[in-house]
């Protein structure tokens, strides 16, 4: 059942322009120029209930105004999304007690308070009912390792303390859904792996809905089954993210350790071969030729000591899709 709706939704920012020199400067001041900016281009799609989607695209493709247009922090210009039943903007209290959100740029701390005074704050905010916060508490400090630092005033932690502290509070209220814009950013891969997996584990465990901005796609990888790909305001792919493999992710290269100096070597249905040191990287479409029927070929043919297949990274598949539209595009 889809607990979020988007309809052909748009969204029109009016921004400056702005004249050259000191004149323009001026005139401007009192006579700004205005020109519209379509940041968000009848985009449609609904969440289920427990769906954990990557919303992906380059740098200003849509995304953060996607996501505070489903928050309800910004005003559709036209069409309409549903949250729960009701229209974010139009009720944002009773939304905001069912939703949670984390803007990696921005902050929802108090910089004077500790984590554990912050959390406390929410607490009351949220009217957390004290076992259910008692509850949460204890999760989010094994979880999200805030033990290490729940007494540190916020200004003192570093930005991966700070964060996981920031997607703590967004969860002390069970909400339904979780939006989480560029939570990782900055952070280094310990600080990384510890969201991905209290996102995982929130996910699955308490069904909670979780929508998920992020430039490294490796946070996609682990944690979401769906992605949303956009690309100027548009959507350009939506589905599971293992049919998008499937589709796009034809390619693979079997790596062979062999026993003796092969000078060169040729496999029918194979693309291309490197071998270098007596290793052989054989490129290969898992279409055009089964990995069992290459690996037999290649073990009927040389001494084999050793061997193993890779995957494109998501990261990989989703760049050469980019490109391939901008190609087609050209
Ligand atoms: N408050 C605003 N006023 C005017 N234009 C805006 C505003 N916010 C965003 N934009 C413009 O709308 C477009 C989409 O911006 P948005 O922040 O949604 O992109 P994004 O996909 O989140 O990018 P990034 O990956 O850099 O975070 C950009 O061209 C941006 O310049
Ligand atoms: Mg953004």
């Amino acid at each position: 059942m889809s607990i979020i709706r988007v309809e052909d939704l748009c969204k029109v920012y009016q921004v400056k322009k702005l004249r050259t020199g000191a004149l323009g400067g001026i005139v401007d001041l009192f006579a700004p120029q205005m020109q519209k900016k379509e940041a968000v281009k009848s985009i449609g799609f609904s969440i289920d209930r427990g769906e954990a989607v990557g919303y992906i695209g380059p740098n200003g493709s849509g995304k953060s105004t996607t996501i505070k247009l489903m928050t309800g922090i910004l005003t559709p210009t036209s069409g309409k999304v549903t949250v729960n039943g009701i229209e974010p903007y139009k009720k944002r209290k009773e939304n905001a007690q069912r939703i949670g959100a984390v803007f990696g740029q921005k902050s929802q701390l108090v910089w004077d308070l500790s984590p554990k005074d912050s959390f406390e704050l929410f607490r009351f905010i949220y009217r957390i009912p004290e076992p259910v916060y008692k509850r949460n508490l204890d999760k989010m400090m094994t979880l999200l390792r805030i033990s290490e630092f729940d007494t540190t005033p916020v200004r003192q932690l570093s930005l991966g303390q700070r964060m996981r502290a920031e997607i703590a509070c967004a969860f002390f209220h069970n909400p339904d859904i979780c939006y989480l814009d560029e939570p990782t950013i900055g952070l280094d891969i310990v600080a990384k792996e510890h969201i991905r997996e209290f996102l995982r584990e929130i996910n699955q465990e308490k069904e909670t809905t979780i929508i998920l901005t992020t430039h490294d796609m490796d946070d996609i990888e682990q944690v979401c089954g769906r992605i949303i790909l956009i690309n100027e305001g548009q959507i350009i792919h939506d589905g599971a993210m293992k049919q998008f493999r499937e589709i796009y992710g034809k390619e693979r290269v079997l790596t062979v350790q062999l026993e003796e100096d092969v000078t060169a070597m040729s496999i029918e249905g194979t693309r291309s071969i490197e071998l270098k040191d007596r290793v052989a990287k054989i490129h290969y479409d898992k279409h055009n030729i089964s990995s069992t029927r290459l690996i037999q070929m290649i073990a009927s043919q040389y001494q084999v000591l050793d061997c193993h297949i890779e995957e494109p990274r998501i990261e990989v598949l989703i760049r050469d899709f980019y490109e391939k539209r901008v190609d087609q595009t050209c």
